[in-house]
């Protein structure tokens, strides 16, 4: 019969419903890779600073491989009794090895074990999120590339505002995915800190080199305070945050694409690939998953606040609250980058209706402002020339007639500064090729934010690629 880990001060077995309430395996045995490397590294460092003996080490990290290869293929069989992950392996290592394999746990606990398994864990999450960023942030691009010239209204209140082009909304996207991208490398630094060797909460009396592990497993440096370190779980709650950032720009995305594709706008059509029917109603196309991005937010926002209530008012050091950290933003994170995944993929394949986009745009008086700013070009003082076009807007609205198709002495009645040279000024191409303030959308802006969206997803992708080979590398090296 197996026993707990800590069985020896207990007289009495543990009830079964203790085992079963207090056990994290469903949710742990998704770090099992991470805490072989975790122990590879540690019993390396164990054995260079003469804490262990070369053989039982050696045996110990046959061990390690053996279990790793089972886990890999799916063979590795968890054993619902013993409480996690960690437990598993260890046990799993000494019916291996014998006795030797209850030498691993020398000089660390499981305190600072789940902590590093959790970073570990989350680093490659994170990496794969900004990978999965990049992806849509492509599909965006592309768009944009593709438009620097194609009118659409833009909204403020979900009212027609001003004409910009269907670049410029693109590149909206791309600077708040862009952002989401630096915000989770950010908070990747700040994580790649290695706690390992803090052990239960006040470091060890064991003579071990931290500086060794940290650098095996692809930290920066070891983390600087053993207290700190088993209780930290700020890595968790900025990924969460980060997560649920990017999910929230995601649902502002999905919920435009909604929009765009009813009937009401019909500014693009979604390809049958990345669309579903309904089971009544033959006529239907439904972006069924735009709309599910937009509902997942809801766990992915959670999942944060759930990650914020845990650590509210928690005591030094370690405790056992901290074990339901895990579930939420593993299933945060997952959900983002399958949500980045698909939507990169709805993005590329999605009709845009150009022709569509430009005859909506002349409704709504939306080059209201270019008119009034014709007039200030006529040295009429802003406030002045706003009131002049509200009445010209008034008669717009009462007769169905576009501000750049009255005449000219209909348009001379609101103001006699107003000549021909107006309908120059404010067709909708116009008043959007005009914006050329910096960030604006005309198409020699749009050009130069073009070339910023690249140059960061460049430099983006070489962090990612940089601190992915690290790790790998490290992998590599504890797996020789
Ligand atoms: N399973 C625990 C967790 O995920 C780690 C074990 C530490 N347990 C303890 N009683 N100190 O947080």
């Amino acid at each position: 019969m197996k026993q707990a880990l800590w069985s020896g001060r207990f007289k009495d077995k543990m009830d079964d419903s203790t085992l079963d309430f207090t056990s994290s395996l469903d949710v742990d045995s998704r770090m099992a890779f991470y805490d072989v490397m975790g122990s590879l590294a540690h019993v390396n460092m164990l054995k260079a600073c003469s804490i262990l003996p070369a053989d039982d080490v050696d045996s110990i990290i046959k061990g390690l491989k053996d279990i790793l290869r089972e886990i890999e293929d799916g063979t590795f069989e968890l054993d619902f009794k013993l409480e996690d992950i960690h437990t598993n392996i260890e046990f799993s290592l000494t019916e291996r090895i014998g006795p030797a394999g209850g030498k691993l746990h020398t000089g660390r606990s499981r305190n600072d074990q789940v902590a590093v398994d959790f970073r570990m864990y989350l680093r490659d999450k994170a990496l794969a999120a900004c990978t999965a960023i990049e992806g849509l942030i492509t599909s965006l691009l592309k768009i944009a590339e593709e438009n620097p010239d194609t009118i659409m209204p833009g909204f403020t209140h979900m009212q027609h505002a001003q004409p910009v082009t269907l670049a410029q909304h693109m590149l909206a996207y791309v600077f708040k995915f862009t952002r989401d991208t630096d915000r989770f490398l950010d908070a990747f630094q700040r994580m790649n800190k290695c706690p390992l060797g803090s052990a239960a909460l006040a470091g060890t009396t064991y003579p071990i080199d931290r500086f060794m592990t940290a650098q095996a497993l692809g930290f920066k440096e070891p983390t600087e305070n053993s207290m700190d370190s088993v209780s930290d779980r700020d890595f968790v709650n900025e990924l969460a945050f980060c997560a649920a950032q990017t999910q929230l720009h995601l649902s502002s995305l999905c919920e435009e694409l909604v929009l765009w594709s009813s009937q009401e706008f019909a500014f693009i059509e979604m390809d049958d690939k990345y669309t579903t029917g309904s089971s009544i109603m033959p006529q239907k196309k439904n972006p069924d998953i735009a709309e599910l991005v937009r509902g997942k937010t809801g766990s992915v926002v959670g999942s944060l606040m759930t990650m914020i209530v845990l650590t509210k008012g928690l005591p030094l050091t370690y405790n056992r609250d901290l074990q339901e950290d895990k579930r939420p933003v593993m299933d945060s994170m997952d959900t983002v980058i399958r949500c980045l995944q698909i939507m990169a993929k709805v993005i590329a394949t999605t009709t845009f209706k150009k022709d569509r986009m430009l005859e909506v745009t002349s409704r709504g008086q939306i080059n209201a402002t270019d008119l009034a700013d014709y007039l200030v070009t006529k040295d009429i003082p802003f406030r002045e020339a706003h009131a002049i076009v509200g009445a010209a807007v008034r008669e717009s609205i009462e007769s169905g007639v576009n501000l750049e198709d009255m005449p000219l002495e209909k348009l001379k009645t609101f103001s006699d500064r107003i000549e021909s040279d107006v309908y120059d000024f404010i067709p909708v191409s116009r008043c959007a090729e005009r914006r050329e303030s910096y960030g604006g959308t005309a198409p020699s802006s749009t050009d130069i934010q073009m070339s910023k969206a690249i140059e960061q997803l460049m430099l983006h992708e070489d962090v990612i690629r940089q601190e992915t080979q690290l790790i790998e590398g490290c992998w590599k090296d504890l797996l020789e």
